[in-house]
């Protein structure tokens, strides 16, 4: 077996509503999430027996207590037992950030163990080890595969979809190219489980639907996209965070035609359909923000 390379990108959520809390204490979903290009990448190498895990990040968890050395176990005790893999990930995704950082981890070492033992996982089972992982995972999964990417390393394929469920039944919507995305993640980081307890208190659900962003996105129509984004569980945490609203303010005055969380924050993304005002407002929030990227959808 060859040591694999494989990108993991973040993901940004287009539109994210919350429609009610289930009886599993998880919550009701519709979301439009969309793979940017802002990626991790993930080293595997065949290991002796168990799981090793490391990363340029000392913040990032080691082992099991990270989402990708527990995707790599569920895996190996189901599919492999007694095999072991070395797993390194060099972090460049922000982490606590709803960007998805440590799904698409979780997810691309799930495709690089199938990569390898290809014939053992039945069709489907992935979908299914992913969503036991946590809700981004199965989206973050791409279209299942992987493909070479530039370099000479594997990657998912870029995916754009509309989430429903706790996020883990996906319908693919066609893919569009947006080209110029700044995301910038404040300076802490925001539970998800936190910010979803702090929307029971708030909110009962949310009555609108995606419809209309899925619409516009068909039609390829950026103002009526723009005009429709909302982030249900951004009433929560907005009053609580108050640096996500002047950010969001601050990258629609710098240019963007609209602006918001994406998932349980702190990042914010704007889109931009101006390279060089993009390009200004990223200088701008580089002055006080470390994380701030100026990046496209991923390809
Ligand atoms: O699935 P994941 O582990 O990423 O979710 C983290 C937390 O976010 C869950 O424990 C749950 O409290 C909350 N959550 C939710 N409804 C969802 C997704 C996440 O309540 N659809």
């Amino acid at each position: 077996m060859e040591d694999l390379l494989i990108e993991a990108p973040a993901k940004i959520n287009l539109t994210l509503r919350v429609l009610g809390r289930r009886a599993d204490g998880y919550h009701e979903l519709e979301s439009v999430m969309h793979l940017i290009d802002l990626v991790d990448v993930i080293t595997l190498q065949p290991g002796e027996c168990g799981i090793e895990l490391h990363s340029n990040n000392p913040l990032l968890p080691g082992g099991e207590d990270n989402l990708a050395g527990q995707a790599a176990r569920l895996f190996l005790e189901k599919y492999v037992v007694g095999a072991g893999v070395k797993i390194f990930i060099e972090k460049n995704i922000p982490i606590g950030a709803g960007l998805a950082g440590g799904s698409t981890d979780a997810a691309a070492v799930l495709l690089g163990l199938c990569h390898w033992h290809a014939g053992r996982v039945p069709e489907g089972e992935l979908l299914e080890l992913a969503a036991l992982l946590g809700s981004d995972v199965p989206f973050c999964l791409g279209a299942m595969a992987l493909e070479e990417k530039q370099g000479g390393r594997l990657g998912v394929r870029p995916v754009t979809a509309l989430a429903r469920g706790r996020g883990e039944l996906l319908s693919r919507l066609p893919q569009r190219r947006l080209p110029w995305l700044l995301v910038v993640k404040p300076d802490y980081q925001v539970s998800t489980a936190e910010t979803y307890r702090r929307y029971d208190l708030h909110s009962s659900g949310d009555r609108r639907d995606s419809g209309e962003f899925i619409r516009a996105w068909r039609e390829n129509d950026l103002p009526g996209m723009a005009a429709v984004m909302a982030n249900s569980l951004e009433v929560v945490n907005l009053p609580h965070y108050p640096e996500i609203t002047i950010l969001k303010a601050q990258l629609k005055e710098w240019g963007a035609i609209q602006a918001m969380m994406s998932g349980s924050g702190p990042s914010v993304f704007g889109i931009f359909t101006d390279p060089v005002r993009a390009r200004q407002a990223l200088t701008r929030l580089r002055k006080t923000y470390r994380e701030a990227y100026l990046v496209s959808s991923y390809e």
